[in-house]
């Protein structure tokens, strides 16, 4: 494999920040910054102590020069839609083990390769992630398919979305990179300040047709830690009282994108486009299964339209800590080599845990397709 062109040079960015970029007076403000201490290419490519990244062309490129236009709305095709509930393509009978890991969220699936899935299969994966809300997809060849090929697959399921400030393989910005280099410290630093890297949310939230079907595939991994936590947001809308189900439909929670491009330009790295804030459902509904998800999160809602600073903070404090505590509806998905994680993002919430201390890389790689805008349907009881 060959290696990546690797960007040396310092990056430099503007530290005065725009007026246009400064926190919401009014909203909760809770973003949590987990990034990378320092991106060392010689220990990356294996010149240092430490052995050289698995998967080179995917290390990260930080390229000042990539900006781009606000987003345009489009047209979201959602195949789950067409899938038959029976999977025959995804899951044949003798071939595939399906493992349930919990009742509500998480299964585990052996013996099937994505990447060779027809599109009947592809519309059945979708679908059963909807179900089943993330699914580890085990021994797959994923990350050593060329990049252009797992981004066409990723592309049926949705406009591939490029993430405002992360690392990208040189020359794919449409892959969001999550990378933790060999050496890197940043659990001790990190722990000064924090009791916890805990910091759930659902991907670019902020976005006006944030993603759907959404894939993350490891290239390195801690021998132990960096696992990811999934909670399920349906069975934490179905946990509520049906008052305060009730009391929840009709109201709209703001999603800021400003925070993150702050600690990135703070932290002298990019921002591929301004910033943008956008009103969404605290409950949406899934365009597949029908099912109602709370659809609000820490690190990127700020407050309710039309209530008061208080009245927000409390409403959303609340839904925050329910998701949060809510062991019973969250599974804890492990990796391994070969490991690819679909998760339905419009109905879960993640997070990264930053527990390890061996100095080992953590590197995997998300490929992020876009979906509808956020709706909501009436309160059923
Ligand atoms: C993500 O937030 O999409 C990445 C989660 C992880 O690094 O485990």
């Amino acid at each position: 494999m060959a290696p990546a062109a690797i960007q040396t040079e310092t990056v430099t960015v503007p530290v005065q920040l725009p007026s246009a970029i400064r926190l919401n007076p009014k909203g909760t403000g809770q973003y949590k910054e987990l990034a990378p201490n320092k991106f060392d290419p010689e220990t990356e490519l294996g010149k240092k102590e430490y052995p050289p990244a698995k998967y080179p062309n995917y290390l990260p490129t930080w390229n000042p020069e990539q900006k781009y236009p606000p987003l345009e709305p489009f047209e979201h095709y959602e195949h789950g839609k067409d899938a038959d509930t029976t999977y025959p393509d995804l899951l044949p009978e003798g071939v595939a083990t399906v493992t349930h890991l919990t009742p509500t969220i998480g299964t585990e699936v052996k013996g099937i390769q994505l990447s060779s899935l027809s599109d009947a299969g592809k519309d059945q994966l979708a679908r059963f992630v909807a179900e089943r809300k993330v699914v580890a997809f085990r021994n797959q060849d994923f990350a050593d398919l060329p990049i252009d090929k797992a981004l066409e697959f990723g592309g049926y399921f949705g406009r591939h979305h490029i993430h405002p400030t992360s690392g990208s393989p040189e020359g794919h910005p449409e892959i969001h990179l999550v990378h933790r280099g060999a050496g890197d410290n940043g659990a001790d630093k990190y722990f000064e300040n924090r009791t916890s890297s805990v910091a759930w949310h659902s991907d670019v939230s902020y976005e006006l047709q944030p993603p759907g079907t959404t894939f993350l595939y490891i290239l390195d991994q801690p021998d132990t830690g960096g696992d990811t936590l999934f909670a399920d947001a349906v069975e934490a809308y179905n946990r509520l009282s049906p008052a305060f189900r009730e009391r929840l439909h009709g109201l709209r929670a703001t999603h800021s994108a400003i925070e993150q491009a702050n600690a990135s330009v703070n932290r002298g790295g990019i921002k591929r486009r301004e910033p943008v804030v956008n009103e969404h459902p605290i409950v949406r509904t899934h365009p597949a299964t029908g099912q109602k998800a709370i659809y609000v999160n820490p690190q990127f809602t700020r407050d309710i339209v039309g209530l008061k600073k208080e009245e927000s903070d409390a409403i959303l404090k609340f839904l925050y800590d329910h998701l949060a505590y809510g062991a019973d509806f969250q599974v804890r998905v492990k990796w391994e080599p070969g490991t690819v994680v679909v998760w339905d993002n419009r109905v879960t919430q993640h997070s990264a845990l930053l527990d390890w201390k061996s100095g080992q890389r953590r590197h995997l790689a998300r490929i992020t397709p876009q979906a509808e805008r956020p709706y909501e349907t009436p309160y059923e009881g």
